[in-house]
């Protein structure tokens, strides 16, 4: 396998809701090591300072290590786990996803389920189900199975998905690409520059608590002092049925894009055509996107 898509693999099977970065965190430890000066603030972030011929301007690149997940709120006395969602969740895709929680005592699997179908009427088979009327199912029949099993309110709890290369061969299926993709540019980037002068000091930062409100990139810019700041985040395709070309025009496989707006960042304007026109004086194709929608979290 790919050295790159090795890193993806092993990057977005990792675990780590907001919060609960520990595991993830250790894989990135591993890979950046060498890299550069490692360090951690109290927060969680992992910081990798890389001094280049000067010291001077401090280029930051962030990315956010967590995922979005759940957390256990609540067992019934039959044995169900109620959640609460860590970060922005659709509730039309969560019925039938398989869970991992996170225990003292070890990974517990389960699967996010609702009252059947079979037994809803007509107009409620059209709604679309609330979290909040959702449970995760482990297999237990009591509150005191599931206490005998190790899951305890406040546990943490990861989608279980596999990485998949799909039959096209350039494209990946797996959980977490937002924003494991960002921490591998990280890693990436910093690996290039081992071989190559360059008159600045780069500071890799993989964040934590992105997906509860930007709250790692807030305690780590104080740590890292940066001139300049470079977020390296997932976008959204444009190129999927029902999006119109106004809406996105973002593409898969179309290169990397540049966030001219998203309601809570204006990018410097400066620093955004130097982007732009680096990236055309080396003929590389840049997107120009938006974000022009409420975040889930907020609406
Ligand atoms: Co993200």
């Amino acid at each position: 396998m790919d050295a790159t898509i090795k890193l993806l693999k092993e990057l977005t099977e990792a675990h780590g809701v907001p919060g609960y970065e520990a595991p993830i965190r250790a894989v990135l430890r591993k890979h950046l090591e060498s890299l550069g000066t490692l360090s951690e603030d109290k927060l969680g972030n992992l910081i990798c300072e890389k001094q280049g011929s000067a010291e001077a301007p401090r280029v930051m690149l962030a990315g956010h290590m967590d995922e979005i997940g759940f957390m256990v709120k609540h067992i019934t006395k039959e044995g169900f786990l109620k959640f609460l969602p860590l970060g922005d969740w659709f509730d039309q895709i969560l019925l039938g996803q398989w869970v991992v929680i996170k225990t003292r005592k070890g990974d517990v699997v389960g699967v996010i389920g609702a009252k059947p179908p079979h037994m809803l009427s007509p107009e409620d088979r059209k709604k679309v189900v609330q979290k909040k009327d959702m449970y995760i199912d482990i297999g237990a029949t009591s509150k005191e199975q599931v206490d005998e099993i190790g899951v305890r309110v406040g546990d943490p709890v990861i989608p279980r998905a596999d990485f998949v290369p799909l039959a096209s061969g350039d494209t990946f299926m797996s959980k977490a690409f937002d924003d494991r993709v960002g921490t591998a540019l990280i890693v990436s980037v910093l690996d290039k520059l081992q071989e190559q002068d360059h008159p600045n000091t780069i500071v890799g930062v993989a964040t934590v608590q992105e997906e509860v409100g930007l709250r790692g990139a807030k305690t780590s810019a104080w740590t890292a002092n940066p001139d300049v700041a470079i977020i390296l985040e997932s976008d959204i395709a444009g190129d999927v049925p029902g999006i119109k070309p106004e809406e996105s025009s973002v593409k898969l496989g179309g290169g990397p894009s540049v966030l001219i707006y998203d309601v809570r960042m204006i990018p410097n304007l400066k620093l955004r055509d130097f982007v732009i026109d680096t990236a055309e004086e080396l003929e590389i194709p840049v997107q120009l996107s938006y974000a022009e929608g409420v975040p889930l979290m907020v609406a």
